[in-house]
This record gives C-alpha cells, sequence and structure tokens, in this order.
C-alpha cells in the first residue's frame, strides 16, 4: 500500500462573496475562471482557475451550516485546503489509515470535475486540511 503525490491539484480558498472574488482575482492576478459548478453534497459552490498544472479553487459556501460557511463565520475568508493529486485515491487512504492519519473521509467520494476525492483531517496533518484527488 503506497501513497504518491503527483502534483497539487488545487489550493482551497473560502471566500464571502464568489462573483466579488471571481472578479479580484481577474483583476489582480489576470486570470480567468475555466470552470463553475455547484457541489450540493460539499454545500460549496466553486471557481477554478488554471495555474500550471494546478488550479486556484475559490469556494464559496451555500449556506451557514456547510463546512465552508462554518470555516468562513469561525476564520473568515482565507486559505481552506491544500489538495494534492494522486493516482489512485483508495490506495492512498489504506497507506494514510495504516500509518494512523485521522480521515474525514473512509473512502473516496465523487467530487468536481469528476474526480474522486477524500479529505484527510487537520489533526492529523499539522493543522492543515488536506483533500486527496484522483482524475478519472
Ligand atoms: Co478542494
Amino acid at each position: 500500500v503506497t501513497i504518491a503525490l503527483t502534483d497539487i491539484d488545487h489550493v482551497g480558498i473560502a471566500v464571502e462573496d464568489l462573483d466579488a472574488a471571481v472578479e479580484e482575482y481577474r483583476r489582480l492576478l489576470g486570470v480567468e475562471p475555466v470552470h463553475r459548478e455547484r457541489v450540493e453534497d460539499q454545500g460549496v459552490e466553486e471557481v477554478l482557475f488554471a495555474v500550471g498544472s494546478s488550479y486556484i479553487q475559490l469556494l464559496g459556501a451555500l449556506g451557514p451550516d456547510t463546512p465552508v460557511g462554518r470555516a468562513l463565520a469561525s476564520r473568515g475568508p482565507g486559505v481552506h485546503h491544500v489538495a494534492y493529486r494522486v493516482d489512485d485515491v483508495a490506495s492512498a487512504l489504506d497507506h494514510l489509515r495504516a500509518q494512523g492519519a485521522r480521515l474525514v473521509d473512509e473512502a473516496p467520494r465523487p467530487g468536481s470535475r469528476n474526480t474522486l476525492i477524500a479529505f484527510v483531517h487537520p489533526k492529523t496533518m499539522g493543522g492543515v486540511l488536506v483533500e486527496l484527488v484522483e482524475e478519472r
């Protein structure tokens, strides 16, 4: 059972106002959105900007009682999670479980862009919420 990170898939950034944040990223960083998607089961709407082979992911909450809504209420806007790309999320989870890591997701689940994802608890990762992403 192994884990092999192949890239930084994205950095997830919680924002209060998604449309306003998209305009700020356009104006300040000269980037254009390449993808926008509502992910109901995660309670978010996301916008992706491509940077090299990675993305910046802006996250707007679909309501206060969602993970991003709660993060905005407790910590305000800012970096929410770091996502690493892997070839096989299930195998990466098996590896982490064997290493005693605390997992948010015990099994891979569907993410945006038809990916498979799983979250690792920040308690295990030095205070950083980590996501694993497998492209299909
Ligand atoms: Co993410």
